[in-house]
């Protein structure tokens, strides 16, 4: 079974709205577009996570978060929950500068973050392993890239292998297997702190969005062979 097609079944097993649009040759990706904006607009999983880790932080609104971005439903939905916790007065009006993380291979956001654009052309061609970032064209481009600016963000692309390389230094510091949208994360935060984009004593919440489970086939094990002791 495919990545995208567990990815699919596993959002329809969870009851979200997935549609398969008959006919249509990548219909695989667009369930698995419809399930996170189903996540974020219905549940509000992405929004939800960042909720819980706000009261880890003691209703401390954190100086950074960084989300690796497809098609828009989560970096909005975070910035709509934000909204939505200063009007019941958990949190005043300061907000996280927000960071978009997207692969070299489709990066609709980061290409005109960087050109000043307000809306994002579509990708030709759109190549990345992680096919939660493989959205050439995302739904909520200038409402994305209008929240990164307000909030003094930035947006930035990592390749798939360093998005790996952070899907392994994850498990291996944390012990989560996560999976490579948010190795993609990892990888993007490396290179902002090189950069001085961020200050070491910041805090800065890293959203990871899937499991690496369901990314089997982009993981190599390779398992250390030794000899048979005895008969
Ligand atoms: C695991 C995962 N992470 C991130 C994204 C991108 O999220 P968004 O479309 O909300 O920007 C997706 C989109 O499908 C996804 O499946």
């Amino acid at each position: 079974m495919s990545t995208k097609s567990t990815k699919a079944r596993h959002k329809r097993f969870d009851g979200h709205g997935n549609v398969r649009i008959d006919g249509h040759p990548r219909w695989r990706l667009i369930c698995c577009t419809c399930g996170a904006m189903s996540k974020a607009l219905n549940t509000h999983n992405s929004p939800h996570a960042l909720v819980k880790k706000f009261e880890q932080l003691g209703w401390e609104v954190p100086d950074v978060v960084v989300y690796p971005t497809g098609g828009g439903t989560g970096l909005v939905g975070i910035w709509k929950a934000l909204e939505e916790l200063e009007q019941l007065g958990w949190i005043g009006s300061r907000r996280p500068r927000m960071i978009a993380v997207q692969t070299e291979g489709c990066a609709p956001i980061v290409r005109a973050f960087e050109k000043g654009l307000d809306h994002a052309p579509a990708v030709e061609n759109a190549r990345t392993k992680i096919s939660g970032l493989r959205v050439p064209a995302a739904v909520a481009d200038s409402i994305m890239l209008g929240l990164i600016r307000r909030s003094g963000g930035t947006a930035l692309t990592v390749s798939d292998d360093e998005a790996l390389e952070g899907m392994r230094e994850i498990a291996s510091s944390e012990g989560v297997f996560a999976a490579p949208e948010g190795g993609a994360v990892w990888a993007g935060i490396k290179k902002l702190v090189d950069r001085k984009a961020i200050d070491p004593d910041e805090r800065v919440v890293l959203m990871n969005t899937g499991t690496g489970l369901k990314y089997g086939e982009l993981v190599s094990f390779e398992f250390p062979v030794v000899d048979r002791v005895g008969s």
